[in-house]
């Protein structure tokens, strides 16, 4: 068996990502990971982390990357403190692991494109909705010509919830754009599969209680012809299936565990192949009589990759250690962070005291 050299971390934020996800999934991957150091402002996050690592705890960010065997850095602080904790990071020589968003605009994407010229091959970006197992398996399909020439996709992320947390809140970094929106608005980039011609978008804010948008429609079309249709919302009582893919060929529908899957089988020629300028005949209702030879089916979401969310640390670690490429590039992600900068200048979304009309970026930004 190989032997591994395991990556002496340390994590800034230990909230709700950093406690809940971070250390969860570092903790299933203990062979090459070792959590040495974590930082918090409260104490009690402190403790928590400690109590579930073994590690040193700090108040001070910059004191933490004093700890003498740190290797890696996962910053999972608040958005907007993300290229602030990055710069620093590097800045002592540490690898980064970086949540998203990474930048909260696109001026700041450019930023982090400067740092890693800078320190090449040192900004990881987690985008852990990369490998999400739905996302993989329908875009296999998609890529296979099953469905053949694909013209419309439609992702859907629904929820109804009454958030007031910070992440509802537009000057602490807030919005669904900057929370749910890079994991869905790199879906729709990949899913597009080809440079994007245009774009049409609307922020509104629905049902949270601070003043930061909790409803995003975003419309994408390719220079191939495909349109990407995404709602993601907080506001939407009813849900709908998280994919939908429509080709020449065929349909699929996902709702993230299970694809239904109709189409015609890729080897069947169809024998009518043109179309007639006569009068068709009476009673010819669907004026091509050739039945279709629809194949109907339920599969299991099972992406080929065997990986799963949780695995992001085991696609980080094989970048660092074994050179392996990780699951999105850098370029990638700033091409999320313009696709976002583009969805909010698009965007005037009416708040709700009558009259107020929010532009983005916040005129105080
Ligand atoms: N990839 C994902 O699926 C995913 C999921 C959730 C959150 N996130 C991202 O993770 C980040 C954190 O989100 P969260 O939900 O955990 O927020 P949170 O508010 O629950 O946690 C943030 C933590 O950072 C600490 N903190 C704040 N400023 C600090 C500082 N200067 N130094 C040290 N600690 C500091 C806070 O005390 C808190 O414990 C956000 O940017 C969010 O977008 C990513």
């Amino acid at each position: 068996m190989k032997k591994t050299t395991p990556i002496k971390v340390g994590i800034i934020g230990i909230g709700r990502a950093g406690y809940e996800m971070h250390i969860n999934e570092l903790a299933n991957y203990r062979n090459l990971f070792q959590v040495v150091a974590c930082c918090d402002i409260d104490a009690e996050r402190r403790k928590l982390a400690a109590d579930a690592t073994g590690a040193k705890t700090y108040d001070n960010f910059a004191d933490m990357l004093k700890h003498p065997d740190l290797e890696l850095v996962s910053i999972v602080s608040r958005s907007p403190d993300h290229l602030k904790h990055t710069k620093m990071a590097l800045k002592a020589g540490k690898i980064v692991f970086l949540e998203k968003p990474i930048a909260m605009n696109y001026a700041e994407a450019k930023k982090l494109k400067a740092l890693d010229a800078k320190y090449p091959g040192k900004i990881f970006l987690r985008h852990n909705r990369r490998i999400e197992p739905a996302f993989q398996h329908v875009r296999e399909i998609m890529q296979s010509g099953l469905l053949g020439k694909i013209h419309l996709v439609k992702l859907h992320r629904h929820f109804f919830q009454r958030r007031k947390d910070w992440q509802t809140i537009l000057d602490c970094g807030g919005g669904l754009l900057n929370n749910w929106g890079p994991h869905l608005v790199d879906h729709a980039i990949r899913m597009v599969d080809a440079p994007i011609s245009e774009i049409w978008s609307d922020l509104q804010l629905i049902s949270s209680l601070g003043d930061a948008e909790d409803h995003i429609k975003l419309l994408l079309k390719g220079n191939n012809g495909r349109v990407v249709d995404l709602e993601l919302s907080y506001g939407s009582a009813i849900t709908m299936p998280q994919y939908v893919v429509y080709g020449n060929r065929g349909a699929l529908t996902c709702d993230g565990e299970k694809i239904i899957l109709k189409y015609v089988e890729p080897n069947y020629k169809f024998k009518v192949g043109e179309a007639e300028r006569t009068t068709p005949p009476f009673g010819a209702v669907s004026y091509n009589p050739e039945p279709i030879p629809w194949v109907e089916k339920t599969i299991e979401v099972a992406p080929p990759s065997k990986l799963g969310m949780g695995d992001i640390y085991k696609c980080l670690y094989q970048a660092i250690r074994d050179n392996v490429a990780f699951p999105i590039t850098l370029d990638e992600g700033v091409e999320i962070v313009k696709v976002c900068d583009r969805i909010r200048k698009n965007t005037a979304y009416e708040y709700p005291k009558p009259g107020n009309i929010y532009k983005f970026p916040p005129e105080n930004s």
